[in-house]
């Protein structure tokens, strides 16, 4: 499992606790790095592994493959051609059987359904015009692209959505 965009680091740990049988490689930004590598190492897991540099505008992954792709809280964080990167990248990364969960705040065919999202999308947009929370069928498209079939929409709490493609 690869995961774009780690953060702190606490996903992968606290997945990595839960999935003993799963193997996860954390990546990021360099800038997030020194945080992601303290969560791994106070965790002793030996199935999670520090930070690879990946900034989705340059692939930095050209002979490795993987089973599954996780990110979570970026796409409405990242400008939308970045958001296009991570697919294509996502798309030549994935195993064919392989599958992108991408968990985050949703809009679907252009209505952000609750007023909390609506909030924080007016605040995103506010702290930085590239971003926005992103429509679900414009993201699909995306996955489309790269060969991917959207198979599942989960409700998250808070009103997240973890989507699920599958690489053919
Ligand atoms: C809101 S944080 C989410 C962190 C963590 N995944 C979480 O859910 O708590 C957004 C993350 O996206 C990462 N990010 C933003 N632009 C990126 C890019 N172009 N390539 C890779 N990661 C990026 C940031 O470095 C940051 O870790």
């Amino acid at each position: 499992m690869l995961e774009i965009g780690s953060g702190t680091g606490q996903h992968a740990v606290w997945i990595g606790q839960q999935i003993p049988t799963v193997t996860w490689q954390t990546s990021d930004r360099c800038e997030n790095h020194s945080a992601i590598q303290q969560w791994v190492a106070e965790s002793n897991l030996t199935n999670v592994y520090p930070p690879i540099a990946l900034d989705v505008a340059i692939d930095p992954l050209p002979n490795s493959q993987f089973d599954m792709i996780f990110s979570s809280n970026t796409a409405h964080i990242m400008a939308w051609q970045d958001v296009e990167k991570m697919f294509q990248l996502v798309s030549n990364r994935l195993n064919t059987g392989g599958y992108f969960c991408l968990y985050g705040p949703m809009q679907y065919d252009g209505i952000i359904e609750h007023a909390s999202n609506r909030a924080f999308n007016q605040k995103l947009k506010s702290d930085c015009p590239h971003r926005a929370i992103r429509d679900v069928n414009e993201l699909n498209q995306l996955a489309t692209n790269g060969n991917m079939q959207w198979v599942e929409d989960n409700a998250m709490p808070a009103n997240n959505r973890l989507l699920v493609w599958l690489k053919s």
